[in-house]
């Protein structure tokens, strides 16, 4: 039983959402996994209301604000993805915080909002090339992370992490599945100290970055990945059954 989870960035329109549904069917041998897909907002109610979706293909968002409601020209909100059949939410994606400069302190707050309107927050961290090559890899994913979870009300509430090194999405490189269980196994030990054993132990910890079908076996057989945040490949039916199944 793994979390296998596609995020399909700024790809897949409304009818193009609801093609890849009528392509994408479960078999026995994907069936123990949970399964995730994160369409660009915009197509989220198309996805939902899609007659070919087998309805154990869940929903989130790629990035909700902060707050409910409010004067934040082109932002969504938590609980309007909530109400167009989102029940996560991806929070700090690294091309979040590239790209649109959104900070750790943003992260918690969103993390915050998410989880007030019953959206289960998939906190992602990672280091980029320059930071790995500095040796700064625990440091960096440690502190990205501490800043989330202090948005964490209680140890009941459930969150998922996906760890993504930057250099490694979209790239063609995957980390070795040692270093992934390095940096999971690092994660899972700051949950234990800062939220406790039980949550830290449940806690689903996903691995991100250029997984395709060739690579996905042996990157969830990695101690302490529960799970992987898929790009580019989840973008096709085939190889998003491929890697699901790989899950067993
Ligand atoms: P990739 O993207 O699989 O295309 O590398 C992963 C991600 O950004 O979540």
């Amino acid at each position: 039983m793994a979390v296998i989870a596609g995020n399909w960035k700024m790809h897949m329109a409304p009818e193009e959402a609801c093609t890849f549904f009528g392509a994408f069917e479960i078999d026995e041998m994907m069936a123990n996994n949970e399964i995730l897909i994160f369409p660009p907002a915009i197509s989220l109610l198309a996805a939902y209301k899609c007659e070919d979706r087998d309805p154990r293909v869940q929903l989130g968002i790629q990035n909700v604000h902060w707050e409910d409601r409010g004067a934040f020209t082109g932002e969504i909100s938590a609980v309007m993805a909530a109400s167009v059949g989102a029940s996560y939410a991806l929070v700090g994606h690294s091309e979040r915080r590239q790209l649109f400069g959104e900070t750790d302190e943003q992260v918690a707050l969103k993390v915050a909002a998410a989880l007030r309107h019953g959206l289960i927050p998939v906190i992602c961290v990672g280091e980029t090339l320059e930071e790995r090559e500095a040796g700064r890899v625990n440091e960096v994913i440690l502190s990205q992370l501490d800043l989330a979870l202090t948005s964490i009300p209680d140890p009941e509430a459930r969150f998922l992490i996906a760890y993504e090194p930057v250099w490694a999405i979209g790239t063609g490189k995957t980390a070795t599945p040692m270093d992934a269980a390095g940096a999971h196994g690092t994660l899972r030990n700051r949950l234990e100290q800062a939220i406790g054993a039980t949550t830290a132990a449940r806690t689903e910890i996903l691995y991100g970055g250029s997984v395709q079908p060739s690579n996905a076996t042996e990157i969830l057989a990695a101690q302490d990945v529960d799970g992987v945040l898929i790009g580019g490949a989840s973008l096709n039916p085939q190889s998003f059954g491929e890697i699901t199944r790989a899950a067993g």
